[in-house]
């Protein structure tokens, strides 16, 4: 029996009926039409799928809808309307074209949510894997950011730019 979900997507409120074992990945591409969050594996591996619920970076496709009944969902698109975006960009948008962080695109908007999600996850002084001092404020090298943005994988091999557009958008922040 299908279910009535509430979500918030990208600033407007959906009311959307969907299947108890539906992905949130399937209800915004497929009953919402959304198609900014892309399904490259739909197994958790690729991160293509990442879009931000309730500001936190999820895998979508391993996700299910129905668990997330009322919740805020940012995808890539969404990004334009975050409180620091601007013109129409966000800050992690415009560093991605300047730093040359794509080739097909198809991975960037997983790449530009998870950006978004793991700098946050710095600001709230989150260590990684590769943090060895867990009692301060993490630095940003690029061994931190290679290590954060390491769920989404890239096909085409835009790493340097994708690493290059992180480290940007970072020091631009240090700098505001
Ligand atoms: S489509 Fe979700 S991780 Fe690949
Ligand atoms: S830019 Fe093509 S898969 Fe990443």
């Amino acid at each position: 029996m299908d279910h009535e979900l509430t979500l918030r997507v990208d600033g407007t409120t959906r009311r959307v009926l969907v299947d108890p074992r539906t992905s949130l990945l399937d209800a915004l591409r497929q009953r919402l039409g959304n198609t900014s969050p892309k399904k490259g594996c739909d197994h958790g591996q690729c991160g293509a799928c990442t879009v931000l619920v309730d500001g936190t970076r999820v895998l979508s496709c391993l996700t299910l809808a129905v668990t997330r009944d009322g919740a805020d969902v940012v995808t890539a698109d969404g990004l334009a309307g975050l409180p620091d975006a601007s013109a129409g960009e966000h800050p992690v948008h415009r560093a991605f074209v300047a730093e040359d962080g794509f080739q097909c695109g198809f991975c960037t908007p997983g790449q530009v949510c998870s950006a978004v999600g793991m700098l946050d996850e710095l600001d709230r002084g989150r260590p990684s894997a590769v943090t060895g001092d867990l009692t301060g404020t993490p630095e940003l090298d690029d061994a931190e950011i290679a290590e954060r943005m390491s769920g989404n994988l890239c096909r085409c091999g835009a790493y340097p730019g994708i690493r290059a557009a992180v480290a940007r958008v970072a020091h631009e922040r240090e700098g505001a």
